[in-house]
């Protein structure tokens, strides 16, 4: 297993270019399954889930060249419609295969994702709008066996905002007869990426980035070629990188609009943030201020961020109150970030960080994908050397972060445990 090693106290300083977004090409893979045929994704990150979906669209027949950057899915041999379980337990995303395999073929048998560290991450309301749209639904051994002929539109209405509940259902919803409108959806700009290689791929939806979508079945969708979204939460990682150092740097390929909430907040903390002709510049001041924050479905403030978001505060002048709105166990981090010295109490979902001068390097355990970020930030700014274990959790989501930290001036490196 690999560790990294990190020598804080460097401010960052320099031009870093941002990867396409994992949460993105996930769906968007998954709904090449919707129809047969050849199609070109571009823009896709180098990560371990990005491997795992290829994985699991070749365990269903699918052929796959590339991993990463420009990857070719031909869904034309797809003869299978069951996900196992030890591809969907590494990771749950997978379980979005259900509905496409669904519509396409009027089976389908996927093992339940079963919960992670940040949460129970239940599929309720995935299954719930499968149903309405008529799928028969049946659980047995840990995993969910669908049926149908023909899916038929529906009017659904979701509980809470669930992204992956409204991707799975938008896909499902793109060839069964008729309309279906999808109330309460969930608004990510992840969302509107998927919605476009659907249109892309001959569906009529309407509506993404809303809180209403409105899909209009139609009979049959073909292959398409996409180019993916810059990943936001990498970017805000970096932005965050910046602040924590005192450092300057220029982020290239992202879309600060998509980041909103973040900027406001960081921009709050005394950050100078500035765009022109797509470069986001990004300055920390000597110190940065404390500012409270509350974890919301988007445009609020992103739960995948709260993690770095928490780091910064570590050494914010003042005390910050944290307060984790999506998932139940999103604080592993906390824990962790004690161990360089950081001064934070946790009550239920909120967390009050009171800022110190500085933090001492530590050796620490990365627990899940974004812990692990904010993990690697408080060692940038630790004094003394920081050691990172676990950082398999890492590779799920950043690509190459080490070494676009260090092309920013970082002493960071990675080693073979
Ligand atoms: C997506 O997960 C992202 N993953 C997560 O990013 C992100 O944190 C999350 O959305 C929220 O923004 C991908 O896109 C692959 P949800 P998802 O369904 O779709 C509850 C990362 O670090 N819920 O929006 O699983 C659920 O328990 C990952 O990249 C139900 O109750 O999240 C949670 O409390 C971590 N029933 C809330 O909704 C359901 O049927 C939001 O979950 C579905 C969800």
């Amino acid at each position: 297993m690999d560790k990294l090693i990190i020598k804080g106290g460097k401010k960052l300083k320099g031009d870093v270019t941002v990867s396409g977004s994992k949460n993105a090409s996930l769906p968007i893979f998954v709904a090449t399954i919707l129809a047969p045929g050849i199609n070109q994704i571009s823009n896709v990150p180098f990560l371990r889930d990005i491997n795992t979906t290829i994985k699991v669209l070749e365990s269903l027949g699918a052929h796959v060249e590339g991993n990463g950057n420009i990857v070719k899915i031909d869904t034309t041999g797809i003869n299978s419609h069951e996900a196992t379980y030890d591809l969907v337990k590494t990771m749950r995303a997978s379980v979005l295969v259900l509905g496409p395999l669904l519509a396409r073929f009027g089976k389908a048998r996927v093992s339940l994702p079963g919960g992670c560290a940040i949460g129970a991450r239940p599929i309720n309301l995935h299954l719930k709008g499968l149903q309405a749209l008529g799928a028969e639904i049946t659980l047995e051994h840990g995993y969910v066996e669908a049926r149908c002929r023909q899916l038929k539109g529906a009017r659904i209405n979701f509980d809470v905002s669930t992204v992956g509940g409204t991707e799975h259902l938008m896909m499902a919803a793109a060839t069964a007869k008729g309309e279906t409108l999808l109330e309460n959806a969930a608004r990510e700009p992840e969302i509107v990426d998927l919605a476009l290689y659907l249109n892309r791929m001959g569906a009529k939806i309407e509506g993404a980035g809303t809180d209403t979508i409105r899909i209009q079945g139609v009979s049959e969708l073909a292959a398409a070629d996409y180019e993916v979204m810059p990943d936001r939460i990498e970017a805000g990682t970096f932005m965050i990188a910046a602040a924590m150092t005192g450092g300057e740097i220029r982020i290239h390929r992202m879309k600060l609009e998509h980041l909103d909430a973040l900027s406001f907040k960081m921009q709050d903390a005394g950050v100078e943030i500035t765009s022109r002709d797509g470069v986001v510049m990004v300055k920390g001041p000597r110190r940065v201020k404390s500012v409270n924050i509350k974890t919301r479905p988007y445009p609020g403030f992103p739960t995948d961020m709260q993690a770095q978001f928490m780091a910064m505060m570590c050494v914010a002048d003042g005390a910050s109150v944290i307060s984790e709105n999506i998932f139940e166990n999103r604080f592993m981090h906390v824990s962790e970030l004690q161990r360089f010295g950081a001064d934070i109490t946790v009550e239920g979902s909120t967390a009050t960080v009171k800022g110190v001068k500085k933090l001492s390097g530590a050796p620490v355990m990365a627990t899940d994908l974004r812990a692990s970020a904010s993990l690697i930030l408080a060692g940038l700014t630790a004094e003394g050397t920081t050691e990172v274990t676990r950082i398999y959790h890492l590779d799920r989501g950043y690509e190459s972060i080490e070494k676009k930290f260090a092309a920013l001036g970082a002493d960071i490196v990675r080693v073979k445990e």
